[in-house]
Order: C-alpha cells, then structure tokens, then sequence
C-alpha cells in the first residue's frame, strides 16, 4: 500500500530555530483545504495497529482492583498503589465506545489563539477536545466554551493551582471541574511519580464534592505505542506531547480533524511575538536540552499532514 509521508524529509530536522515561524508558513484559514478522506481512513488504519483510541483512552474498572501495584511508565522503579478513590472512579465502559462524530476540534494552548476570533468555530465541531484544564471563559471568543474531553497533567495542579495549598485554591479547582460538566477529565495517572498526590488529591475532590465529571486514566501502553506510531513514520519525538497524543487517539473517532492552538513558536507568521499559553505566562521551554518534549518536530509533522489534508491546522485568525 502507498506509504504515508509524514516527515517531508528524509534527512534529520535541521536545527535553526532563528526563523523557525517563517518556515513554518501555513496559507491562512480562509484559503482552501480540502479534506482528504482515503488518507485519513489510512492513517486510522495504521494507527490502529499500534493503539485503540476506544480500548487505549482508559483503563476500565474490571481489569484493576484497589491494592494493585502499577510501575510508572516513566519511573520503571517507582510504584503505586491503586487506591480506592482512584478504583472507584475508573470507568466500567470506554467513553469513547462507538463513538463516532464528523469533526473534531483539538485545542492546543498556544498563545497564536489570542485575538484568532476562533471560539464561535471551535464550538461548531461536534467534539472539542482541550488540553490541561486550560481556562475557557475568559478567553471565549478566541478559544470557544465547549468541552467534551479535556486532559490534566497531575502538574497543572502546581502550575495553576498552587498545590491546592489553601482553601481558595482547592475551591478554584473545585469550580473549574464542575464548569466540566459532565465531560471526560482525562488524568494520565501512570506516567510519572511526581504526580502521585496531586492526582489522588483531585480525585478526592471529585468524589467528596459529586463532581459531574466522567474520569478516564490513560492505558499503560498509550504511550509506547503512540511514540512506536510516530517513530515508524520517522517522526523521532523523545515524549509525545498531550496535542500529539490528543490528535493521534483522535483519528479513531473523528472524521475530520481540525487543530487550534498549536504553534510551539515564539513569533508568528508575520514576526510578532507569541505568548507560549494563552493563559499565563510560562516561557518557551522547548528548547532546553531538559525538556522531554519535540514540539517543533511534532509541529513539522502535523503541517505536512495539514498540506496532505488529513487534518486541518489553524494558526491564524478564523473567518
Ligand atoms: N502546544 C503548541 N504550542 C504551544 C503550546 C502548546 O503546539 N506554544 C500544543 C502541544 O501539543 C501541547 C498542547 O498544545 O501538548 C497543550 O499545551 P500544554 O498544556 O502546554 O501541554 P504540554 O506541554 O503537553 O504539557 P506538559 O508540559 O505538562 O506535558
């Protein structure tokens, strides 16, 4: 069968971050895109022989019980617990079980949003997913207020809610999951030590106030095999970020898939500078050799498959 070529190149990214925007150039929304169907059925399929979005999304409460020990993907030598709380809010079914919608939006947190005027877009899309409990209110008119699925890296909770440290911050937090609503938190629970308490400390939270949320904890294996995907089609990313992940369990549920707020680039197109979040002012960090994440090269990817048509990347103002 033909190859899907997601990585232009055959050669290494080269590394110049100088002008890395002007590169990047993407024709802005108005001009014309058109979905390309055969290869997302193609790309569903080959992702499908890695990971199922509907198995993938959660682990289900039959195949847990609480006292289990589970090793952290990231910290082989750490373990946890399965708690009660946390047993207790494991899903009996996948939430994504025959699911199935035309389009989809997937909202990353890029400042490129601010005064894009993309809300009343974002909410047109039958399923919007958002990225680390990123506020939404405030900024509606750039990012939309619908909310089906939205993720929480345990370090958000020290990032912007400081540590739940008082009870202004746990009633922030507290506000915020009910704002939810009834849609999908998705806490990927396995993946590092650190985030142990903070998870079971929101958990806590859902369960003593009846939040109105479905909770999903991302399967052991979701990892691997959404960087096992990208590396066969030379995509060479360290960690996957939450946007990658978002879009690659995506494409088993969504027709057209369309992207927002992805644009891991201190300046725009026309050279002006962007905010890393478009909610608080953390910097570019990327670049640093620390950083677990590729978030140019992800990027790289996600515009040849916007030129191939499989999905539809907006980095500029919508119409
Ligand atoms: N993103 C982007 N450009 C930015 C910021 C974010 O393309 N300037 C995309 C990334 O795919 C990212 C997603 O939007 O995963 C959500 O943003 P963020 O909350 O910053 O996610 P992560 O960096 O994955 O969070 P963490 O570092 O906690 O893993």
């Amino acid at each position: 069968g033909a190859e899907v070529v997601i990585n232009g190149s055959s050669s290494p990214a080269v590394v110049d971050r100088s002008n890395e925007s002007i590169k990047h150039n993407i024709q802005p929304a108005s001009a014309k895109w058109r979905h390309n169907q055969t290869l997302s059925l193609r790309i569903r399929k080959q992702i499908l022989k890695f990971l199922d979005a509907e198995k993938d999304i959660s682990v289900l409460k039959g195949t847990l019980k609480p006292g289990d020990i589970i090793h952290y993907i990231f910290d082989r030598d750490s373990t946890m617990n399965v708690s009660q709380n946390l047993y207790d809010l494991l899903p009996r079914s996948s939430p994504l079980k025959n699911k199935h919608f035309g389009t989809c939006a997937i909202v990353g947190n890029s400042g490129v949003l601010l005064n894009s005027g993309c809300g009343p877009e974002i909410d047109t899309h039958s399923f919007v997913i958002r990225c680390n409990l990123a506020p939404v209110q405030e900024y509606a008119r750039d990012v939309g207020l619908k909310t089906d699925l939205v993720t929480m890296n345990p370090s958000v909770i020290q990032r912007a809610f400081e540590d739940l440290v008082n009870a202004t911050w746990r009633e922030k937090l507290l506000q915020r999951l009910h704002s939810l609503n009834g849609s999908i938190l998705w806490i990927p629970a396995f993946m590092a030590r650190g985030g142990k308490e903070r998870v079971e400390w929101v958990n806590e939270l859902i369960l003593k106030h009846r939040v109105n949320v479905r909770t999903a904890y991302p399967s052991l294996r979701l990892l691997h095999a959404v960087r096992g995907y990208w590396l066969t089609n030379k995509v060479h990313i360290k960690r996957p970020t939450t946007g990658l992940l978002m879009y690659t369990l995506a494409t088993r549920f969504c027709n057209q898939i369309y992207l927002y707020g992805f644009w891991p680039f201190p300046l725009d197109q026309n050279q002006n500078p962007v905010k890393y979040h478009y909610y608080d002012s953390l910097k570019y960090g990327y670049t640093s050799q620390a950083s677990p994440h590729t978030m140019p090269l992800e990027f790289k990817a996600l515009k040849s498959l916007h030129e191939q048509g499989a999905l539809k990347l907006t980095v500029g103002q919508c119409d």
